[in-house]
């Protein structure tokens, strides 16, 4: 009898899954990458991102996860021995992605507080830049420890441990449950009064503008096969551990399928609430909607604030809506990033989720400690464009590739998913899987590498300045090297005999 953890419900499962996939990355990523990769044209390289790799690998990573009923690491290792170290590259993504987005979400989490005195002033920027984040150092260094970023740092850890301490069913299925609804309703209220807001027209207008010229730019493309990774959490691992969790008797692709486009719709009315809002602000200002515009950190810390306080009543609680949506958000998808190394460390070394919880999360948590320092800014940037331009989507490739023509897993896969699930895939599903994904992808990937990896580069964000690109160049290769090391060294390390194949039968 096995006794692997559970889902209560397959409506906790799609809440988690969906969960993890609704996140930072759709609230403050998405708007502005539509908006500098084309606006309206960019839903057609999104889309083809989405159908042809974004929902296909995740249908692939629910059937792994269910067939094979581990970790990302035990299920590579249960399809082939030699493709632990792909399920563990995964983890290690997620487990360098924990430990900033922690850190964005404390962020949030502080600024839903300032909203309701709009501490912030008159200079929003000077404000998160001098007085919030005591960015006085030069890039590379530390300096010390930032009380006001710690103190929700250790509350964001508190809550994301505590609910993994708890388990699958009682902890990660009851949180979302209370979570994602609430999001959505905070959320539904911040879009609906941005979108009437005066000038909030112009706004979407700037949004849904189609420049199809940009559809030439390769650059688009990559962007939107990145953004779709991240916010569908493909890649990283989390997929596959997720679905472990689910009943022998489970529907696959359907799931998928309702994740996937509950993804999308959430993304797309981030997308609406925050032009509608640049669009008011634009109005204000006087300005067109491009001086208005930022990305990321900028958009949510800077251009926010400046919103929220030219508001024209009940700036306090419209603030706060949005930093609470955005902590929400954030912390769903934080539970599920965790989750993949809670569950790969329990299994390879057989102990317990409570001492994988405490080891794996307290490594990440005091390694999170990096970025909230006085030069945090610095070093959560160099790792978040890493990850975002270079980690998840190289993975996915590998994955894909490791799949579709090393393992040749992809007639036995759709056959375990078809036999569960409702709507039934084919020949698209393989056709994406072993050719277009592999080919669109890795030549894009090629191009990037010798583009960017070879020579100086920009950083994307462009928050800040001021800091050298070998800094972003030296900290990212030395993580993403670090990475590629220790999970080919821990291949080494035999699984504990529970997670060994003894005891195991492969579902289907
Ligand atoms: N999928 C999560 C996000 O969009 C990680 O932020």
């Amino acid at each position: 009898m096995e006794d692997r953890a559970q889902w209560g419900t397959r409506a906790g499962f799609i809440l988690a899954a969906v969960g993890s996939a609704i996140g930072l990355g759709n609230i403050w990523r998405f708007p502005a990458v539509a908006y500098e990769n084309g606006g309206g044209s960019f839903f057609i390289p999104y889309l083809f991102a989405l159908l042809t790799a974004g929902l296909p690998i995740l249908i692939m990573e629910f059937t792994i996860g269910h067939k094979f009923r581990g970790s990302a690491p035990l299920s590579f290792f249960r399809m082939n021995k030699k493709a632990e170290w792909i399920g563990w590259w995964g983890v290690f993504i997620s487990f360098v992605i924990s430990t900033y987005y922690a850190v964005i979400i404390a962020w949030s989490m502080r600024y839903s507080l300032f909203s309701f005195n709009l501490n912030w002033g008159s200079d929003p920027e000077s404000f998160l830049f001098n007085d919030f984040l005591k960015l006085t150092v030069t890039p590379g260094e530390t300096g010390s420890l930032v009380p006001g970023v710690l103190i929700p740092l250790l509350i964001v850890w508190v809550v994301t441990l505590g609910v993994l301490f708890k388990g699958v069913k009682k902890g990660i299925e009851k949180a979302n449950k209370i979570f994602l609804p609430t999001l959505v309703v905070l959320f539904l209220i911040v879009v609906i009064r941005a979108v009437t807001l005066p000038g909030a027209l112009d706004g979407l207008d700037a949004f849904f503008q189609p420049n199809f010229e940009a559809l030439k730019s390769p650059s688009v493309w990559v962007a939107a096969y990145g953004h779709i990774f991240f916010s569908l959490s493909v890649a990283f691992a989390i997929m596959i551990t997720y679905s472990s969790y689910l009943p022998k008797k489970s529907d696959i692709t359907n799931n998928a399928f309702i994740t996937a486009f509950s993804n999308s719709g959430f993304e797309l009315l981030a997308g609406i609430g925050v032009f509608a809002a640049l669009g008011f602000m634009a109005n204000q200002a006087g300005v067109p909607i491009d001086e208005v515009v930022a990305g990321g950190v900028g958009l949510a810390f800077v251009v926010f604030p400046q919103i929220i306080s030219e508001f024209p009543a009940l700036n306090g609680v419209f603030g706060f809506l949005f930093f609470a949506s955005l902590t929400l958000a954030g912390l769903t998808s934080l539970i599920s990033i965790s989750e993949t190394y809670v569950a790969g460390i329990s299994e390879k070394f057989g102990i317990s989720r409570n001492k994988a919880v405490s080891i794996g999360g307290g490594a990440a948590a005091v390694i999170s400690l990096l970025f909230a320092t006085q030069g945090g800014l610095f070093f959560l940037d160099a790792a978040d464009y890493f990850i975002n331009q270079f980690g998840v989507a190289f993975v996915g490739l590998i994955e894909v590739v490791a799949v579709a023509w090393f393992l040749r897993k992809l007639n036995t896969l759709q056959t375990h998913a078809n036999e569960i699930s409702d709507i039934r895939i084919g020949g698209w599903w393989k056709a994406c899987l072993g050719v277009i994904t592999p080919i669109v992808l890795g030549y894009m990937m090629f191009g990037l590498f010798k583009q960017n990896l070879l020579k100086e580069f920009e950083t994307e964000t462009g928050n800040y300045e001021g800091y050298s690109d070998s800094f972003i160049l030296y900290g990212g290769w030395f993580v993403a090297g670090f990475a590629l090391l220790a999970g080919l060294l821990i291949v080494f390390k035999r699984w504990h005999s529970k997670s060994d194949d003894e005891s195991y039968k492969e579902v289907g």
